[in-house]
């Protein structure tokens, strides 16, 4: 009899559980609009070319985006960081260009993995951290966009899955094998989920996503990293970010940008 008490305790225990984690999981959607459409209304104008960024935020700044085009006439040229990015811009009817064509940007947004208190980023949990980090580089200005979860005081606090690191399929073992011997940690190749075999990248490259076992000087990081042979782009935003916009859990926005030295 107590024995089953105790567990329809537990079962009601887990049922709130698996509801609080649910409604964590919808304030974060709508953390993401919050911080999508802040960032659409503050830093895009008309007649400006956009650099769209990949995720699952950034489908809220297309949304609004398209939005604003349609209700104020507004002439924008977007340019993707992904083929996810170029999908959304073809699905909501806004002009699609590219870097040949418009290699200088007005304005790129993009979501983060995570985002550090001095607007260091961790990019690349959906793969597409080469040409987002191109993009970016081409724009006037950069402006990140993310939920609570993402806000972070040290790169590695929040997320959990290490910095993801683009390399040439035939590198993944050697490039995989010096990070550790530099860096500490261990670098493991990102695996498909829904494919046999390793995830790879719109550009064809293989993902190793390195967790590290300290802080560390991420701009050194990043240039060491960078220098391997085989490896193509890094995970890691440095300097990059002017404004951060997070969508908190109590409804506001916070603003952050990097700190003055
Ligand atoms: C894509 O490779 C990533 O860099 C995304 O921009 C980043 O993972 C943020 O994605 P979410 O908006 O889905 O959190």
């Amino acid at each position: 009899m107590r024995a089953r008490g105790w567990a329809s305790i537990g079962r009601l225990l887990a049922g709130s559980q698996r509801l609080s984690s649910r409604s964590h999981a919808v304030m974060a959607e709508e953390a993401k609009k919050l911080a999508a459409y802040a960032a659409v209304d503050n830093h895009v104008q008309n007649n400006q070319v956009v650099g769209v960024g990949s995720g699952s935020t950034i489908v809220y700044a297309v949304d609004r985006l398209a939005e604003r085009v349609r209700q104020e006439k507004l002439n924008i040229i977007c340019v993707p960081t992904s083929f996810q990015a170029r999908q959304l811009i073809l699905q909501h009817g806004l002009t699609l260009s590219d870097l040949d064509r418009h290699p200088e940007l007005d304005v790129a947004i993009d979501g983060a993995d995570e985002v550090d208190a001095d607007l260091t980023l961790i990019k690349g949990g959906g793969g597409c951290l080469t040409q987002e980090k191109i993009v970016a580089g081409c724009a006037k200005h950069f402006v990140v966009i993310a939920d609570f979860r993402k806000d972070s005081k040290a790169l590695g606090q929040q997320w959990k899955k290490g910095v993801p690191i683009e390399v040439i399929p035939m590198a993944y073992v050697p490039v995989s094998r010096t990070i550790a011997k530099c860096f500490g940690g261990e670098a493991k190749l990102r695996m498909a989920v829904s494919k046999a075999g390793p995830v790879v990248t719109d550009n064809s490259n293989f993902i190793l996503d390195w967790k590290f076992e300290h802080a560390h000087k991420w701009k050194e990081v990043n240039t060491a990293i960078k220098m391997i042979p085989g490896v193509v782009e890094t995970g890691l935003f440095v300097g990059m970010a002017e404004r951060a916009y997070f969508g908190m859990e109590d409804g506001s926005v916070q603003v952050r940008d990097p700190p003055v030295n």
